[in-house]
């Protein structure tokens, strides 16, 4: 039998209480002894009970020295500590991945501890993000003449479009675009000013994901980065079109989706992470994917039912290495990103083209 350390542990450090251990799979919290971390310390590789002892004898974390006795004293520490689910004890020398850091695993307990008991103090941050860095407002069309097609048949037809046509998309197909998938449609209960009533759920009402656009080759648009402003459905410019913004579609958009071309635009969603974070830190970033996952499964959706070719893309960067979100750098939080254009010739993901689409 080998003992190794548990591959859950993250070590934190809490106000006058010292460093404290903590199981993120079990979410439970253990004072970190020096010696109990010492023999943390040397179990990142298996060893059995009897080369534990050895090396430990007397320091080992029951305190004992050698002998028989304190070999059983060692194995019952071992038996306690495996059993506090610290340690792990195996027959095989070799642990299996997770599939879940011990990061990712605190962050999902965490979140389902509820908020934080120190909530909402001061104002909460209001449901519209302004961009006083724009150069220039962009007033998208209200008209809607685009035709729709029933749920059923956008349900069945949608799928990830990786190829795109080279002609622009039209600005009249992006404005009903985003006017259908992403435009508040009012204030949401009393508390308007935080909570907002979209075409996507929300949690709380809160709607932090923006919508950045950077378009490359938008018909009626000069080539660059926008902000959705959803209240009074427009584009607000950000920067031009460059080698930097190139860049950010590249990375963001065209490489995880092994695109062969750029698309002639895409969505850039970053969370305004302290509008959800007011109410609800401690499970804030859970709501935050969940309300992006949202948000994406209805931009995908109008994007079908638009006869738009979509695909979205999980690749998040720091926001301060994305230069037009500069002027909220510390509070966004990049969560996500949809390429968007007019369908090229259907092709499955290897690039192979496959049958025309159902009709
Ligand atoms: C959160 C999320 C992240 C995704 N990230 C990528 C990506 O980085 N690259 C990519 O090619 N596709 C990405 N996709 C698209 C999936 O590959 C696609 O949805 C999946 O293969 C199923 O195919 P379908 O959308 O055509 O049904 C992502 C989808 C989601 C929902």
């Amino acid at each position: 039998m080998h003992y190794r350390r548990s591959p859950d542990l993250l070590l934190e450090w809490q106000d006058e209480a010292g460093p404290v251990l903590v199981d993120c799979r079990r979410w439970r919290r253990f004072t970190a002894r020096p010696r109990l971390l010492a023999l943390l310390n040397a179990l990142d590789r298996p060893l059995t009970t009897e080369e534990i002892h050895a090396r430990w004898g007397g320091s080992a974390p029951n305190g004992e020295g050698n002998g028989e006795a304190e070999l059983a004293a060692t194995q019952r520490a071992l038996d306690q500590l495996s059993a506090a689910g610290i340690i792990r004890s195996s027959a095989h020398t070799v642990q299996a991945p997770q599939g879940l850091t011990p990061y990712e695993l605190a962050a999902h307990a965490r979140a389902g501890h509820g908020p934080a008991a120190n909530t909402q103090q001061g104002s909460p941050p209001p449901a519209r993000l302004r961009h006083p860095d724009s150069t220039e407002t962009v007033r998208l069309t209200d008209s809607d003449e685009l035709p729709s097609r029933p749920l059923r048949e956008v349900l069945t037809e949608r799928r990830s479009i990786r190829d795109f046509a080279s002609s622009p998309l039209p600005l009249g197909h992006l404005a009903v675009f985003l006017a259908r998938s992403a435009r508040v449609r009012g204030p949401l209960g009393p508390l308007g000013f935080q909570q907002t009533q979209r075409p996507s759920p929300s949690g709380g009402g809160r709607h932090s994901v923006e919508t950045y656009v950077i378009a490359r080759k938008v018909s009626g648009l000069t080539p660059g980065a926008y902000h959705y402003d959803p209240f009074d459905h427009t584009l607000n410019r950000l920067a031009p079109w460059d080698d930097e913004l190139a860049a950010v579609l590249n990375t963001t958009v065209t490489m995880p989706a092994y695109m062969e071309h750029p698309p002639p635009a895409s969505l850039l969603l970053a969370s305004h992470a302290a509008r959800t974070g007011w109410k609800y830190e401690g499970l804030a970033l859970s709501l935050i994917y969940r309300d992006a996952g949202c948000l994406l499964q209805t931009l995908c959706l109008t994007a079908t039912d638009l006869g738009l070719g979509a695909c979205p893309t999980g690749t998040m960067r720091p926001a301060n290495q994305i230069a037009f979100l500069k002027c909220h750098h510390d509070g966004l939080l990049h969560v996500g990103n949809l390429a968007l254009g007019i369908p090229g010739p259907d092709r499955d993901i290897a690039g192979r083209p496959v049958g025309p689409r159902s009709s």
